[in-house]
């Protein structure tokens, strides 16, 4: 049918910068090679359909002229609905009816941001449909928007622009303050593994928007002592070390401003042409401060952390993503085999009496329409 199109939109690890996004920070994170598929087409009445064989509640329908939010297990097509909602808003979206369908190869509740690449191949499809373009960095404002207000996370561009901006063998590095994007080149022979704990990250239900709210809270203590400072990142430690503020206030900030400079480190490192081995122990220092400084770590996420640590072809190693749950990022040289991997994941088990699942991921491309071509069949 010559109006169908396609999308693809991958999942996203977050490599460094932990919790920075909404702050003002910079982040570095890298697109992976697996994501959300999506395909669509218009519809004569003015109805939605969303299908998806990886979710549960597989058929959602629905009016385009009246959108309501999705509970249970329709809950997934709330990323779908959230960025229809933010394309009507601005005008932008299909005024007739239409189905939309997609798959993924991404493991769900991983940390890997399954919900920005819906976002984005949704936004993507409609756009398409609609006979839209816009900038890339119009299309993360756009999903961001959703996520914040239709599906109620308060989260940064982390995401979104990472799964928007990737490219192959490249870290995505996000200026969020300017929402500025660039890439950088990472050093050969490495490779990314995820442990996934299995743990149900759902960053709805859990900590993230206390985090957000305490991060608030802390820059409004900040500002009043100086108002020059915009945003947390910009807090110097020696600042922070001298006001009264309460202890969870104090420790969710110097998370931050710490975390700030590691990236900062990395970046420059990277650029620099550093060895992973020197570059590494930041990644491990930044799982240290999310446990201690930030609590969003879990007992199995140090455990995991620990255990990689002691290994040698492993650079560092810390918690991706929002964390209370999720997975372990571990960058290793290239040598880290299955075999080394399996035998963590036996570790683990021995002592969470569960095995972690496993994946090795390559940098990858950002989000992108896709040709009649190139589609992967969508089942
Ligand atoms: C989640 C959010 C991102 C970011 C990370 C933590 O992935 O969606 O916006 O805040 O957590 O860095």
């Amino acid at each position: 049918m010559n109006n169908t199109v396609h999308a693809f939109a991958p999942g996203r690890i977050e490599f460094l910068g932990n919790h920075l996004d909404y702050n003002g920070g910079t982040v570095l994170g890298t697109a992976i090679n697996a994501g959300i598929y999506a395909v669509a087409q218009m519809e004569n009445e003015p109805t939605f359909h969303l299908r998806s064989k990886s979710f549960e509640g597989s058929v959602i329908s629905g009016s385009i002229e009246k959108l309501e939010k999705l509970s249970g297990d329709q809950s997934w097509g709330n990323y779908c609905l959230g960025v229809l909602k933010v394309l009507q808003d601005k005008n932008l979206a299909p005024t007739q009816g239409f189905s939309l369908t997609l798959r993924t190869d991404l493991p769900m509740s991983a940390g890997l941001s399954s919900s920005a690449a819906v976002e984005l191949a949704t936004a993507q499809c409609l756009l398409a449909l609609s006979k839209q373009s816009l900038p890339k960095e119009e299309l993360v404002n756009i999903c961001r928007q959703a996520e914040n207000e239709w599906v109620g996370l308060p989260c940064g561009i982390l995401d979104q622009g990472t799964s928007a901006f990737g490219e192959t063998n490249r870290v995505v590095q996000i200026d969020c303050a300017k929402e500025s994007y660039s890439t950088l080149p990472l050093p050969l022979r490495t490779s990314f593994w995820i442990f996934d704990t299995g743990i149900k990250h759902d960053l709805i239900d859990s900590h993230y928007g206390t985090r957000n709210q305490e991060c608030k809270d802390a820059l409004t203590i900040i500002q009043a002592l100086d108002g020059s400072i915009e945003c947390l990142t910009q807090c110097p430690v020696s600042l922070l070390q001298n006001i009264e503020i309460p202890e969870n206030l104090k420790k969710r900030a110097l998370h931050v401003v710490e975390e700030q400079a590691r990236v900062h480190r990395f970046s420059d490192g990277l650029q620099n042409k550093s060895l992973p081995l020197e570059l590494g122990p930041l990644l491990t220092a930044s799982h240290k401060s999310s446990s201690l400084n930030f609590e969003n770590s879990l007992p199995e996420l140090d455990f995991l952390v620990e255990e990689l640590r002691k290994e040698e072809k492993v650079f560092g190693a810390r918690l991706t993503g929002g964390g209370f749950g999720g997975a372990v990022l571990a960058w290793t040289s290239q040598d880290f085999s299955q075999a080394d991997a399996n035998l963590i994941a036996l570790e683990y088990e021995n002592e969470w009496k569960h095995k972690p699942n496993y994946h090795s991921f390559l940098p990858s491309k950002g989000a992108c329409l896709l040709d009649h071509s190139d589609v992967k069949l969508v089942n």
